[in-house]
């Protein structure tokens, strides 16, 4: 970590935690390869720190619209994940993160995309400020995109599973859908759950990131960056 980052961590602020550990992401960016892009605040650190070493990076593939036009705004090429067959790493932030590195996402409605890159890519780096890190899943509701016509049916199924989905109102999601953010379940088995959820009609992703958890977490706190795997 530079020491304006170090100095900036031991501050504390959500916003300086989230700098470092965007920072110290930058090292996992490897030349020549494809890189993925998450959404979010974090992530969008990332991106600014991404322009000072944009020569390293072949090409991005964008997690949402927001982080699409983010990147080419730094001049980075963005290419459709159909005209990659490999990602190296995809760097992304966090709603929730426990110590399997399973995670809750979607806060930012992009869980769908960022699903999908994040399954191509050989390595996930999660970037998180210590306030993400949770023992167990599920004091953040989770976000649950569906296709509209299944609105009500999928959120009748929730509430039969102990659930209480709130309708993102105002909210599209980049795919056309919407979302429900879930409050109350009993998250005991993540991985268990999140293909409980995959196989609701209607159900496109779930913010479960539970099956393919991330493979390195750089979370930050008063003390700095720590790299847990
Ligand atoms: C967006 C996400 C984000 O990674 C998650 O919401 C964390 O966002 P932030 O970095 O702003 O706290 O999953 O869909």
């Amino acid at each position: 970590m530079s020491s304006a980052s170090s100095k900036a961590a031991q501050s504390g602020s959500a916003d300086a935690l989230k700098r470092a550990v965007a920072e110290a992401a930058l090292e996992h960016v490897r030349a020549g390869e494809v890189l993925g892009v998450g959404t979010g605040s974090t992530a969008n650190f990332f991106i600014e720190g991404l322009a000072a070493i944009k020569g390293r990076v072949q090409a991005a593939v964008a997690s949402s619209e927001a982080t699409r036009q983010r990147l080419e705004a730094i001049g980075i090429e963005v290419v459709d994940l159909n005209q990659v067959d490999h990602i190296g790493v995809y760097v992304d932030g966090a709603d929730e993160i426990n110590a399997a590195l399973e995670m809750i996402k979607g806060g930012g409605g992009a869980l769908t995309r960022e699903k999908i890159v994040a399954s191509l890519a050989e390595r996930f780096v999660c970037i998180a400020d210590e306030s993400k890190w949770v023992e167990k899943l599920g004091r953040f509701p989770l976000p649950i995109e569906v296709i509209p016509m299944a609105r009500s049916l999928i959120a009748r199924e929730l509430v039969k599973m102990g659930g209480s989905p709130v309708y993102r109102t105002g909210f599209v999601t980049d795919n056309g859908n919407v979302i429900l953010d879930t409050y109350g379940l009993d998250i005991i088995n993540p991985v268990e759950l999140e293909t409980r959820l995959n196989n609701l009609v209607g159900v496109v992703t779930n913010g479960l990131f539970a099956r393919r958890p991330a493979d390195v977490l750089l979370l930050g706190g008063a003390g700095g960056v720590r790299t847990i795997t």
